[in-house]
């Protein structure tokens, strides 16, 4: 796509220009069109994005990237030409404007790189497009985007503590009381137009202004490696303020930076919280002040007793300071802050969706199973903390623990089953400062759990007065999957929930237990499917410049990112080559090729340290980078694990440089891709040579080996595969049509069988509801994927107790070939620019899917019911997209569009029939097919 300009002189055109003369078949479509659709001809902008988000504040300046999508009545729309314009205010252009630039993209569209853009500035930016008939539209509704902070600014704020924590040994800093309280007065002495909060702190922060909390986060500043990068979070806080005296208040937590992460490692960042920021007021005037954190602020300690992540928030009533946070509050007892020192190097704007509450759900139901301790469930295995509105007396303690499960036999039954949170005590504590009725939710922690348990009341709260806070990385929704098969449904959903709060500042694996921690398989493997379900452009961008700072000297990464450094330190195959999949997944999902320009030079130090291991034994095998994982993880099959290490290793390199190819062939570097290109199939054959058996058996033999042999389509001959594709199928049914895959081989598995033409055993693993299965986990209750095929077993106890979650999202990445198959909607063109609907309506389970997903170019959609003899089948193509429809029909002439003969309907070319399928080809619009006597 490689775009020219010519500058148009008269921009402000305010009416919708149709061409003088527009080719024929464009003009018939379009009069066909006219008389269906009033508005025809309306052609306009939305979902205008930068850097992934709609109106990002307090983003970086350098490295934007905008994309819109375009609404058009018309089918068959596409873009031939576009304009930007950026200002400073509404509706000019006095920083860019990019002229008529001819060219079909409208994603990723970077501003140069000279632009002069101040830090802390607000720029407004508009589009106009010409469709493929040189049709005019009118400048989209302007968006912004304002940058924050640069390095430069920081200079005059100083990291500050409180006083005695500074001085206090590592170990005293825990004791109670450790936690402090900021503030500081300051006075406006002219009417102010805006301000602007940038803040950050070593722990985690909650900011408040004349009383109020700033801003709708939690958990600031979020996860990264401190060492090297600390996120700076701005708020618009010219609401908050007023002339005269206001009040600054924070409040820290230990957060990441000091309290328990991972694996019950502590303090992996330092001992003493500190706080810096800067509020910027730009008063009517126009003139500036900004109030920085320095000596002038003073702290205590407040009535946070414990804060941390893992164990839980302990909260004192007794200990708080009425109007701490208020202009008028007497401060003469609190200690003049310490200056500690710090890097204002690594500060960096947060560039991607903050932590907020995403949902409230309402307790359903309260048990008692022993006297005294109360159970509340919320129906759905989450990520957040519990509000709950309660009466106590002047000292008295409410415990709240917080548990995935319950126990469900024995004399336990129904109380909480803990001991698969390791050491996180996952317990809040709040103690009344007087007899009164307070509603406590905790500020500083995060748990993951469906069942609340609260002891140390005298009378319990109602049921309607307990609810539990949803909290995660807010990223847009963009997938919905509804599916007429209740279990499979409730698989959507299960899937859907694990992403929702396992992406919390970064991926993690499990929300619940002492660990919590970006590993890198787990996503590599899940990505594809987590980027249907939500826009992941700014999360998974952000969580691959916590890759870049982990990355060693030879290339590779360790599996756990960001690196609690000194913890850990191992990795391996399938783990580190997150670095190439989780990028090149993002990437096909949206089209951006942003995630890939800015991660190139790094992705590309990583492959060639794969291809060095690969490549030492004068081979194209992999039979190195084994290091601490060998073969498939949490596998049901009992195989010599190093063995099967060396077979997943190799398919990994030959997909590894398919994905390089791709993503060296979309950044323009045709040789690069060139020579990729002539790799991949060598690497194939060096698999099939060294482990394909005569028989057409792979080595090893296990479901993964032979899932990524025929779904990375490593066998090239199609007699060998065929071969192998029913050696394939035999080892299924040995192991009686049951999954027996690891976190690696899973994503492979029904991809694998579809590949092979067997859609219908793809359908049968799905819909198994004994164990092993996905069904399973749900028929034994699950609302969030398992961590292991056995997390609880048929009889109902739970597995190994070592490593068990119930909310891992790893076996989720079946999402991927559901959307795909079920929902029909296959990926042909990066971003959905091309794309395939061709849902499997023949297997019986299901009479009706429906799949929507917003993708950057606009809304996709396919929506099938089955009705007797007759499908309807609706499809929603963006404009500047096409689709191949694979409609489930006998003969061209049984499929009517909208009424008309499918044949002739407007926009739909190419309509030939395939066995039991009619093949069509559409550009942009909604098409209603109907097939009368559906195969
Ligand atoms: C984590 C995983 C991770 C694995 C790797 C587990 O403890 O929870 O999901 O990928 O270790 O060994």
């Amino acid at each position: 796509m490689q775009a020219s300009r010519v500058t148009t002189s008269s921009p402000a055109v305010r009416q919708l220009r149709r061409p003088a003369a527009f080719p024929v078949v464009a003009g018939l479509a379009a009069l066909l069109c006219c008389a269906f659709h009033v508005e025809a001809w309306a052609l306009s902008i939305s979902q205008m994005t930068t850097n992934g988000r709609a109106n990002p504040l307090g983003i970086g300046s350098d490295d934007l990237s905008l994309a819109w999508a375009i609404d058009s009545d018309t089918r068959g729309t596409v873009q031939g030409a576009y304009r930007v314009r950026v200002g400073t205010t509404e509706s000019t252009a006095d920083v860019w404007d990019s002229g008529r630039v001819v060219s079909d993209r409208q994603i990723d569209i970077a501003l140069p790189a000279d632009l002069p853009l101040r830090p802390a500035t607000r720029y407004y930016w508009q589009a106009r497009i010409w469709d493929g008939n040189g049709t005019e539209s009118e400048w989209s509704a302007p968006t912004w985007f304002e940058t924050g902070l640069s390095v430069g600014d920081w200079s005059d704020a100083k990291l500050i503590a409180h006083q005695s924590s500074a001085a206090r040994s590592a170990v005293q800093a825990s004791s109670p009381g450790a936690l402090p309280l900021f503030r500081r007065v300051i006075t406006l002495v002219k009417p102010l137009k805006s301000a602007r909060l940038y803040a950050s702190a070593h722990g985690i922060y909650q900011f408040s202004l004349n009383g109020r909390k700033v801003g709708d986060q939690f958990l600031a500043p979020g996860w990264t490696d401190y060492t090297r990068r600390l996120q700076v979070q701005t708020y618009d806080v010219t609401a908050q303020l007023h002339a005269g005296d206001n009040a600054l208040g924070v409040a820290l937590g230990d957060g990441w930076y000091r309290g328990k992460v991972g694996l019950n490692w502590p303090r992996i960042y330092g001992d003493t919280l500190a706080l810096i920021a800067k509020l910027r007021v730009t008063y009517a005037d126009g003139s500036v002040e900004d109030f920085v954190t320095d000596e002038s602020w003073r702290s205590a300690e407040g009535p946070f007793v414990r804060a941390d992540l893992q164990d839980g928030e302990s909260y004192d009533a007794r200990r708080e300071q009425p109007g701490w946070d208020r202009a008028a509050f007497d401060a003469s007892n609190w200690t003049p802050v310490a200056i500690v020192s710090g890097d204002s190097n690594v500060l960096v704007p947060q560039p991607d969706e903050p932590v907020r509450a995403t949902e409230v759900l309402p307790a359903r139901s309260r048990s008692e199973p022993v006297p005294g301790e109360y159970v509340y469930d919320f129906g759905q295995n989450l990520i957040g903390f519990a509000r709950i509105k309660i009466a106590g007396k002047a000292g008295q303690t409410l415990r709240l623990r917080h548990a995935e499960e319950i126990h469900r036999q024995g004399e336990q039954r129904g109380r909480l089953y803990t001991e698969s949170l390791r050491t996180a005590e996952a317990t809040d504590t709040y103690t009344f400062a007087r007899d009164e009725t307070v509603t406590y939710q905790p500020t500083f922690t995060q748990h993951g759990f469906r069942y609340l348990e609260i002891t140390g009341a005298a009378v319990p709260p109602e049921v309607g007065d307990v609810a539990a806070v949803v909290l995660g990385s807010a990223l847009p929704n963009t997938g919905d999957l509804r599916l007429s098969h209740p279990l499979l449904d409730q698989l959507v959903r299960n899937i859907h929930w694990g992403q929702r709060g396992n992406f919390l500042s970064i991926p993690t694996d499990t929300p619940a237990r002492d660990e919590r921690l970006g590993w890198t398989g787990d996503i590599a493997v899940f990505a594809p499917t987590a980027s249907r379900y939500q826009d992941t452009r700014a999360f998974l961008s952000k969580w691959m410049d916590d890759l870049r700072d982990a990355q060693r000297a030879d290339g590779n990464i360790p599996a756990i990112v960001p690196q609690p450094r000194d913890y850990f330190d191992a990795t391996g195959v399938g783990w580190s080559d997150a670095f190439i999949a989780v990028p090149y997944s993002v990437w096909r999902a949206t089209g951006d090729t942003r995630i890939l320009r800015r991660n190139w030079d790094a992705m590309r130090r990583f492959y060639r340290f794969v291809h060095a291991s690969a490549t030492q034994d004068g081979n194209l095998l992999e039979e190195g980078r084994s290091s601490w994982f060998s073969g498939d993880w949490l596998t049901l099959e009992t195989v010599d694990r190093l063995a099967e290490h060396r077979v997943i290793a190799t398919a990994y390199f030959a997909e590894n440089t398919r994905m390089m190819e791709e993503m060296a062939a979309a950044l323009g570097d045709a040789t690069q891709a060139a020579e990729w290109a002539a790799l991949v199939p060598r690497i194939r054959e060096a698999f099939v040579t060294a482990y394909r058996r005569a028989d057409g058996s792979i080595e090893i033999g296990t479901q993964t080996v032979y899932a990524m042999a025929l779904g990375m389509d490593l066998i090239a001959d199609p007699a060998a595969r065929a071969q192998t594709a029913a050696k394939f199928v035999e080892k299924l049914a040995a192991d009686n049509f049951h999954l027996k895959t690891g976190f690696l081989g899973t994503p492979w598995l029904l991809p694998a069988l579809s590949r092979i033409g067997r859609d219908d055993l793809a359908m049968r693993l799905l819909l198994n509801e004994d164990y092993p299965s996905w069904g399973f986990e749900i028929r034994m209750g699950a609302t969030t994927m398992w961590e292991r095929w056995n997390t609880i077993r048929a009889d109902g106890q739970f597995g190994p107790v070592e490593m068990n979650s119930f909310n891992h999202y790893a076996y989720g990445a079946v999402g991927d070939w559901m959307f795909g198959h079920l929902g029909g909607i296959t990926i042909v063109g990066p971003g959905y620019r091309r794309f395939r609907v061709a849902p499997l309506v023949t297997n019986t389970a299901l009479d009706h899917a429906s799949c929507r997903l917003q993708t950057p170019y606009g809304l996709v959609s396919s929506e099938w019911t089955r009705n007797g003899d007759e499908l309807r089948f609706v499809v929603t193509v963006p404009a500047n997209t096409a689709a191949e429809v694979l409609i489930p029909a006998k003969t061209v002439d049984s499929v009517r569009e909208s009424g008309r003969p499918a044949a002739s309907a407007p926009g739909v070319a190419a309509a030939v029939a395939e066995g039991e399928r009619v093949r069509v080809n559409v550009g942009s619009g909604r098409y209603e097919f109907v097939v009368r006597r559906a195969p």
